[in-house]
């Protein structure tokens, strides 16, 4: 997940309209809001008059430095017609949280209030996180309200299942960060990945000595999560095959867990034959112990030998088995040299590109939010770029692969 502290800031330059309303969960809202501005954008915040019982317009305004408004016939608002000024403002409209009330309002076409008026003034794409008791979100009214609400075209993200502030369990709660950054980043991110299937690799991989011990790597699989992640932020159907990490899977995101280099292969080899485009982007063990003890390795006086064999080259396995028309990404971590050792890999592995980088660089490679890259795609053409956020990296990855492969089918 993005720090706030970070200096990637995707949604720099948007307008978003940030609308809330009467519903518990309403505080959890000013937490995202301020997770947005953290990535850059400017929210407008709209309160309806049940929302400020919940949470002041005082805390909206000091999160977003923007005058929190909360009525259409505000004397002191410096529009003339304030709904059609702000409904012109925005390249988005976000409702956090929706009631079953403002769903049903919205739905009809209702204008009794700034925030109902706005959303049907706004030409602007309409996001809306209904969060609800769960008996009030299956309410059949409730659910042709959100059917009818798609159906004019607004994205309408379904609740969070668990436990609710009522104490009852079922679906209703505002989603959490992870998914509401996503689904906005999505919202104002142009889908040039439709109809693509992706698949990714990522993080390390672990070969066992014995029952409980292994030989792995200091991966974290952030930049391949950040490849999958963005991926699909951009439309894309995505699979991630990823070895033990901490992180979350990104959401929408299909999950493959594996653990040895063998494990990873099978899984890459079986994705592979029906996807677009596939990325290795996993530090896989090069070798591996040639036997795993049944039991553990007891400690001794003397030194002992493991034996590694060579694990299996995925990478070499997928160009071998790779379907007509399909784009693959490899990736390497090397200790100085970057470029030229990169140029042979490139040469020897037949790939469609190559994102290399300097693990012993200071603020690039394993265990940290940004990397420092260099993209191979043909023997003179050599791209550096500077140190960034991973998810930056992935953006202009994905840039590149897309224009390749726009290329190669003109
Ligand atoms: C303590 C409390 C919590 C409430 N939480 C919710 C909620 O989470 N979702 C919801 O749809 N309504 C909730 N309501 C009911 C709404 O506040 C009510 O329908 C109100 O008319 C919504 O007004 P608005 O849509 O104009 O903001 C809650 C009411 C109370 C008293």
């Amino acid at each position: 997940m993005m720090e706030s502290g970070s200096s990637y800031r995707p949604l720099a330059g948007k307008t978003i309209l940030f609308g809330v309303t009467g519903g518990i969960s309403a505080y959890k809202a000013a937490d995202h809001a301020r997770g947005l501005i953290a990535m850059g954008a400017r929210l407008i915040p709209i309160l309806t008059e049940n929302a400020t019982r919940f949470v002041t317009p005082l805390t909206f305004s000091a999160i977003t430095g923007e005058k929190a408004r909360t009525d259409l016939f505000d004397p002191d608002g410096a529009e003339t017609i304030p709904h059609i000024t702000l409904a012109r403002m925005a390249e988005l409209f976000v409702c956090m949280p929706a009631t079953a009330n403002f769903l049903a309002k919205a739905a009809s076409g209702m204008a009794d209030d700034l925030l109902t008026t706005i959303t049907l003034a706004t030409t602007a794409k309409r996001v809306v996180f209904p969060a609800m008791n769960p008996a009030m979100y299956e309410n059949p009214v409730t659910q042709e309200n959100i059917r009818r609400l798609r159906e004019q075209g607004a994205v309408v993200i379904e609740p969070e299942g668990g436990p609710t502030a009522c104490g009852e369990t079922g679906k209703g709660r505002l989603p959490g960060w992870e998914t509401v950054q996503e689904v906005i980043l999505a919202a104002v991110t142009p889908p040039d990945l439709k109809g693509f299937t992706v698949t990714v690799s990522a993080g390390p991989t672990r070969e066992p000595l014995d029952p409980i011990r292994f030989l792995s790597n200091r991966s974290s699989g952030l930049m391949g999560y950040a490849i999958a992640r963005i991926a699909r932020r951009r439309g894309a159907r995505v699979r991630l095959v990823s070895g033990p990490t901490s992180l979350p899977c990104p959401p929408g995101v299909d999950l493959f867990p594996v653990e040895t280099a063998a494990d990873m292969a099978l899984a890459m080899g079986r994705l592979a034959k029906d996807s677009d485009v596939v990325i290795m982007a996993a530090a896989v063990a090069d070798y591996t112990p040639a036997a795993c003890a049944g039991q553990k390795l007891k400690r001794g006086a003397v030194p002992i030998n493991i034996d590694l064999v060579p694990a299996p080259d995925i990478l070499a396995g997928l160009v071998a088995a790779r379907p007509p028309g399909q784009f693959i990404v490899g990736f390497c971590a090397e200790t100085g040299d970057v470029v030229p050792k990169a140029m042979e890999k490139f040469r020897k592995k037949e790939v469609d590109l190559l994102v290399a980088n300097d693990v012993s660089e200071a603020g690039a490679g394993f265990e940290v939010e940004t990397n420092r890259v260099h993209i191979i795609s043909g023997t003179d053409d050599v791209i550096g770029l500077p140190l960034l956020h991973k998810e930056e990296v992935a953006e202009r990855i994905w840039d590149l692969i897309i224009n390749r492969m726009s290329l190669s089918t003109d």
